[in-house]
């Protein structure tokens, strides 16, 4: 692995990521994404921690990718579903997050449907003076930063291969198309996609778009566009980005139909004709199939990689758990 100066102790927004610490996720996703081609999968790195995965809130992908990465590090790993622990009588997030303290767990990888919920969890680790370190594994509409990791990741080894770094990104086009406002997962990439120098393109409808993202691009190294229709963000791009439309977040009628929005911002193959020839389709999952992206196209490999996501995630966790476990030791 590469030797760093890591010193972030715990990742819970990309909002003030460097360039030098993207780059260091990124070269040591890649040491693990070789780790994880071998036969042996697994290295002894945090033998001896405990990583306790806190969700809060449902989740397939992330909570089963942090999981692995867990062990693929020799960790041992703690899941919590909150449907089946003491919170059904009453035990509060703090004093769950301090059970799990007092069993001597290292880091926390903490899902919930409230933003700010890992950044308070954190404050009262530090408060109490333990080194506890928490991954924000996606918090209401706030961040996802792992999800904006690995998505980085994806993209940056598609373009090197064998040497994925933020630079690769100057000068291209990525497009992110849908329910952006309720999306976490757009919220944590336009912080690195804008930190990389690419031209980033926002699209949806107004309702789901609101001006004020344009703030995002403020004095940022990218420049950041916003569309209400999808041709001018499809255009020439390089990379297209779709966001699961996020029902059980929106709470108020913010769209005609479903049939209507995927006649307009659904991604299809005859859109993606608009694109740079090689585009790629990315999307962080659940899908509705059929909705922010046809069905057809999400399962073809020369335009998808939705698959490679996913695969992604997990070196990209065994990288941020590493550097933040062995910062800590
Ligand atoms: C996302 C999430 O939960 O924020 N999914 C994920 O973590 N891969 C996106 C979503 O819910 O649509």
């Amino acid at each position: 692995m590469p030797t760093n100066d890591w010193t972030r102790h715990h990742v819970l927004s990309l909002a003030d990521f460097t360039s030098a610490e993207y780059d260091t996720v990124l070269q040591t996703a890649a040491s693990f994404q070789e780790v994880l081609s071998r036969r042996t999968k697994k290295v002894p790195t945090l033998q001896g921690q405990v990583v306790a995965n806190l969700f809060f809130e449902p989740s397939t992908r992330t909570r089963s990718s942090f999981e692995l990465a867990a062990k693929r590090l020799s960790a041992d790993t703690l899941n919590f579903a909150s449907a089946s622990s003491s919170m059904t009588k009453g035990e509060t997030i703090l004093d769950t997050a301090k059970t799990y303290l007092a069993m001597g767990t290292d880091i926390m990888v903490i899902r919930h449907k409230e933003a700010g919920v890992p950044n308070a969890i954190a404050q009262e680790m530090d408060r109490l003076g333990v080194r506890v370190s928490v991954l924000n594994a996606g918090d209401g509409q706030h961040e996802h930063p792992s999800q904006g990791l690995l998505d980085l990741f994806t993209i940056c080894t598609l373009l090197d291969p064998d040497n994925p770094r933020l630079e690769l990104l100057k000068g291209k086009k990525i497009a992110i198309v849908g329910d952006i406002l309720h999306s976490r997962v757009a919220r944590s990439n336009i912080w690195s996609i804008t930190a990389s120098g690419a031209e980033l393109h926002l699209a949806a409808p107004p309702t789901l778009l609101p001006k004020l993202f344009a703030d995002f691009g403020k004095d940022r190294p990218g420049r950041l566009f916003i569309h209400w229709q999808l041709e001018p963000a499809l255009k020439d791009a390089d990379f297209v980005m779709t966001l699961r439309l996020q029902k059980e977040r929106m709470t108020a009628h913010l769209l005609p139909s479903l049939r209507e929005y995927h006649q307009m911002f659904g991604i299809t193959r005859s859109k993606l004709q608009l694109c740079k020839p090689n585009v790629k389709v990315l999307h962080p999952g659940p899908v509705n199939r059929g909705v922010e992206i046809s069905s057809d196209l999400m399962d073809d490999p020369e335009f998808s990689l939705i698959q490679t996501q996913v695969t992604s995630g997990v070196a990209v966790r065994m990288a941020l758990l590493y550097l933040i476990g062995t910062t800590r030791a």
